[in-house]
This record gives structure tokens, sequence and C-alpha cells, in this order.
């Protein structure tokens, strides 16, 4: 097998459309000598049905990753297809409808709590399922979309991706002695259903077609899978705590 994840064995959580940035992501690593074992929650036939359409179909393993219980399982479950692993991508973001759109004044805490739960606290939840599976030179990825400053609609999601931003650095630190780095790629928007989700999403549509010195396509996600791919990698050795922007250079320039 040749290719940049010659021989790696990744877990993939997230994919639940063929635009899933966890799609391209599979398909990608597979294409680069990866072997994929998913997670899929909630529709779980449809993932099933999704993972079907990779280059090499690939194995589902059910997750929530807000249930101690599937959490728990996880590593014995991976184990029934690889027997260890190189790198794990977590794909995976929600926040009730009331978080988003405007509402950021008016959402309550058990709606905010979900928010925070399903996307910021899982990103340490799954490392620490996976890590009895993993060893030196191992390697987590996350997707966030660029915190450091507030977006309009994207109110609670966005905290909950500042602490997702926050959560990778602690890990990064906690992981280190065991030489596992944790690194987070932050892309642009596209279209997928998560992002469809978010009422008046096309405002940063508009944007970044406006001000992206690159341009981006909203509807290609494989530049944030290979970059994804690039971290899972043994080109960033030595790299952990970091957020390689991939969104056209938008974060880098002013209106
Ligand atoms: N689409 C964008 O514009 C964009 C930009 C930057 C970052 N991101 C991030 O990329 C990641 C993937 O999102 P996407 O855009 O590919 O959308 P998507 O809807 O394809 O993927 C989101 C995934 O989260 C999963 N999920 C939700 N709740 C879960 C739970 N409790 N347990 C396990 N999985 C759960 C869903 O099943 C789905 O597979 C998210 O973290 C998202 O915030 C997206």
């Amino acid at each position: 097998m040749s290719g940049l994840l010659a021989g790696k064995r990744l877990l993939v959580t997230g994919v639940i459309t063929d635009a899933s940035i966890a799609f391209s992501v599979a398909k990608l690593a597979q294409e680069n000598g990866a072997q994929v074992v998913l997670t899929g929650y909630g529709r779980l036939s449809l993932v099933e049905r999704i993972a079907k359409r990779l280059p090499e179909p690939a194995p589902v393993i059910e997750l929530d990753v807000t249930d101690p219980e599937q959490l728990a399982g996880l590593a014995d479950k991976v184990r029934e297809h690889v027997d260890g692993l190189d790198g794990v991508v977590h794909s995976i973001g929600f926040a009730p409808q009331s978080c988003l759109g405007g509402g950021f004044l008016d959402a309550s805490w058990d709606d905010v709590a979900t928010a925070l739960h399903v996307s910021t606290y899982s990103y340490k939840s799954l490392a620490v399922a996976a890590l009895p599976l993993m060893s030196p030179g191992g390697s987590v990825v996350g997707l966030t979309f660029d915190a450091t400053q507030a977006w309009p609609v994207y109110d609670w999601m966005g905290v909950a991706k500042a602490g997702l931003e926050s959560a990778s650095r602690y890990l990064a630190l906690h992981l280190g002695k065991q030489g596992i780095r944790s690194n987070l790629v932050a892309a642009g928007p596209l279209r997928t259903m998560a992002a469809k989700s978010i009422p008046g999403f096309e405002q940063f549509e508009d944007a970044w077609a406006g001000r992206a010195p690159l341009g981006w396509d909203l509807t290609d996600q494989e530049p944030a899978a290979r970059a994804c791919l690039a971290l899972l990698s043994d080109w960033f050795p030595a790299t952990t705590g970091e957020i390689v922007h991939v969104d056209g250079g938008y974060h880098a320039v002013g209106a």
C-alpha cells in the first residue's frame, strides 16, 4: 500500500451524507493507503449506505459521542476491525435551533449545554475513548470554524467552537507525553447538512465569496479533508495544539 497514509488505521466520525467533511476525509484517506473505520450517529442505516460509496466499503460502529456506555465500549468495537489506531477524526457538531440564527440572548442553558456537550466536550471524550488503541505518533484531528471572533447567526455554536479550540490545546498538553498530537482544521463555510441547519448561513457564503484571497468553493470539501490527512500523516510530527486554516485565506485579510 502506498500513499501519504500508507498502513495507517483511522477512526473517522461524522459521516452522515456524502457531502460531510468526514466523508471526504475517509475517501481521501483510503485513496492514500489508510484503513478506515467509521462511526455513525442516529440514522445508522443511512451512514452504512453512504459508507458503501467509499472506494473501500468501511465498517460502521454506532457512536453517540455523549453516551458514556457507547464511549466505554468503543475501543473493543474498533478492535473487531483493526488492531490499533494511528489517527482519530472528530467531525461532529450540533446545536439546538435556539442556539443559532440570532437567538444568542435567549437560548436556555439546557440547549447551550447540549451544544457544548456534543460539539466541545466530545472532542476530549472521543480521544479518551480511543486512547487504549493509540501509541506514540498518533494523531487526533478535529474541525472548527474560526472562533477568534463573533459571527452573525453562529451564536452559541461559536462559543462551542472557541471551547473546542481550547480543548484541543489542553488535549495536546495532556497527551503530549504519550507522543499523541491534537490539531484542528478551521474550514471555511461548506454546504453540509450541519451548515444547512444554521438559519442565515448564506451570510457566510456571500462574505467568503467576496473576501477570500484565493476564492472559496462552498461545495468542495476536499481542501479541508486534505489538511486533515496532512495532520494525520507523519509530516507534522512536531506540531500539536495547532489550528490550520483552510478558508481561502479569509481569516488573514480585512474587509
Ligand atoms: N460545514 C461548514 O461550513 C463547516 C465549517 C467549519 C467547520 N465545520 C465542522 O465540521 C464538522 C463536520 O460537520 P459537517 O459540516 O461535515 O456537517 P455534517 O452534518 O455532515 O456532519 C456533522 C456530524 O455530526 C454528527 N453528530 C451530531 N450529533 C452527534 C452525536 N451526539 N454523536 C455523534 N455524532 C454526532 C452527525 O451525525 C453528522 O455526521 C463539524 O464539527 C462542523 O462544525 C463545518
